[in-house]
C-alpha cells in the first residue's frame, strides 16, 4: 500500500515520542511491505519560532496533501504562557486544524490494560473484570467555538463564553456513537448538563430521535456530575459515552485514570468525508520534555488507531497493540507506568522492546 501521513510533531515531548514512533511505522513499513511518504509539518510553537504563526500555510498544505495525520501535541510551560510564542499556541493550533477540516467527532478509548492494573487507582472490586469505555467527544461545537469575549462593563472586568449547538452537530456523533456501539456492547450513555443547559435540552432530544434507528442499542441518558462520580464507583458500565466538546474535554482526562496515565491514551478525530486525524489525549507535558523519559505509548497506539480506521490495515494495527501488549506484559514501564518508580526505560528503550515485538 502506498499512502502519504502527514506528520505534526509539535511541541513539549511531541517530537521525541514522534521520533520513536515513526521507528515503529518503518518497522511496520517494512514487515508488511508498504510505502508510507510522511511529510513532517510544524505546528505550535515550534513552527512560531520559524513562520511567526502557530499554524503556518505551509503545514496545512501538508495535510492537504496526505491521506491522515498523525499529530504530536502543543502548548508551553504554564510559566510561560505570556510569551508570544505560548499566547493562544492551543488555540491557534489544534483548535484551528480541527475547524479547517471539520474533524468534528473524537473518539476516546479508556480501559484499564490487565498488566496494569497495579496502577490503575481503583479498587479491585471496582475495576472487577476489567473497565473498556469509547468516549466519543463532539469537537466543532460548544463553548469551545462560540463567541469568547473580554470586556469593561461598570468599571468591571468581564468575560463571556457562548456555548452553541445546532442539530446537525449533534446528529453526527449521535451516529458514530451508535455504530460504535453496535460493534461493542450495545450501549450508549449520552452525558448532558440537560437540567440547566439549553444546549444539553436540544443534545438529548437529538440523542434520543436517532436511537430509535438504533433499536438493539440501549440508550440511556446521564448528567455530567452524576457522570464523574459514576467513573469512581462504578466505571464497568459504561460501554460508549458521547458527549459535548467540553464536557468530553474533562471526562476524557479523567478516564485517563483507568489505563493509569494520560502516556496511554491515544484518539482520533474524523470529519464527515472520513479523513481523521490521530493523536495521544493527553498535552506536551513541557515538564518532562528532552529527557527521554516520556511515555511513547499513546502516540505508538494512535498510530495503531490510524493504520486502523484510515488506511483498514487491520493486521497491522493489531500487531502494533500486540507488541505494545506484550512489552508491558514483560514487565517494561516508562516512570509514568511504573507502581514503584525504580527500574525504569527510557523513550527509547520502550520503544525498542515494542519493535522486537513487532
Ligand atoms: C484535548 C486538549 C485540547 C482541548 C486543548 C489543548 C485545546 O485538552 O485535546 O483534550 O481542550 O480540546
Ligand atoms: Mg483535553
Amino acid at each position: 500500500m502506498n499512502k502519504t501521513i502527514a506528520v505534526l510533531a509539535g511541541d513539549g515531548i511531541g517530537p521525541e515520542v514522534m521520533e520513536q514512533t515513526i521507528r515503529v511505522l518503518n518497522t511496520i513499513e517494512k514487515k508488511f511491505n508498504h510505502q508510507f511518504e510522511v511529510l513532517q509539518g510544524l505546528i505550535g510553537g515550534s513552527a512560531y519560532d520559524k513562520f511567526g504563526t502557530h499554524f503556518p500555510e505551509a503545514t496545512k498544505f501538508i495535510c492537504q496533501r496526505s491521506h491522515a495525520i498523525l499529530f504530536g501535541s502543543v502548548g508551553g510551560p504554564v510559566n510561560e504562557s505570556h510569551h508570544e510564542k505560548w499566547k493562544n499556541c492551543e488555540k491557534n493550533s489544534i483548535l484551528s486544524l480541527r475547524k479547517e477540516f471539520q474533524f468534528s467527532s473524537n473518539i476516546r478509548p479508556a480501559k484499564v490494560y490487565a498488566e496494569l492494573k497495579d496502577i490503575c487507582p481503583l479498587k479491585d472490586s471496582i475495576i472487577k473484570n476489567g473497565i473498556d469505555i469509547v468516549i466519543v467527544r463532539e469537537l466543532l461545537g460548544d463553548i469551545y467555538f462560540g463567541e469568547h469575549r473580554t470586556y469593561i462593563e461598570n468599571q468591571l472586568r468581564k468575560a463571556i463564553d457562548t456555548a452553541e449547538y445546532d442539530e446537525k452537530q449533534i446528529e453526527i456523533v449521535a451516529h458514530q456513537s451508535f455504530k460504535l456501539a453496535l460493534m461493542r456492547k450495545n450501549k450508549v450513555t449520552s452525558v448532558d448538563k440537560a437540567n440547566v443547559l439549553d444546549t444539553s435540552k436540544l443534545w438529548r432530544e437529538v440523542l434520543t430521535e436517532i436511537g430509535k434507528q438504533y433499536p438493539t442499542v440501549t440508550l440511556e441518558h446521564m448528567l455530567v456530575d452524576n457522570c464523574a462520580m459514576q467513573f469512581f464507583i462504578n466505571p464497568c458500565q459504561f460501554d460508549v459515552i458521547v458527549t459535548a466538546n467540553l464536557f468530553g474535554d474533562i471526562l476524557s482526562d479523567a478516564a485517563a485514570a483507568f489505563p493509569g496515565s494520560l502516556g496511554l491514551m491515544p484518539s482520533a478525530s474524523f470529519n464527515e468525508k472520513g479523513f481523521g486525524l490521530f493523536e495521544p489525549s493527553g498535552g506536551s507535558a513541557p515538564d518532562i520534555a528532552g529527557k527521554n523519559i516520556a511515555n511513547p505509548i499513546a502516540q505508538i497506539m494512535s498510530l495503531a488507531m490510524l493504520l486502523r480506521q484510515s488506511f483498514e490495515l487491520i493486521e497491522e494495527a493489531s500487531c502494533i497493540e500486540n507488541a505494545v501488549q506484550k512489552a508491558l506484559q514483560a514487565g517494561y514501564r516508562t516512570c509514568d507506568i511504573s507502581a514503584n518508580k525504580t527500574e525504569t526505560v527510557t523513550t527509547e528503550e520502550m520503544t525498542n522492546r515494542i519493535i522486537e515485538f513487532i
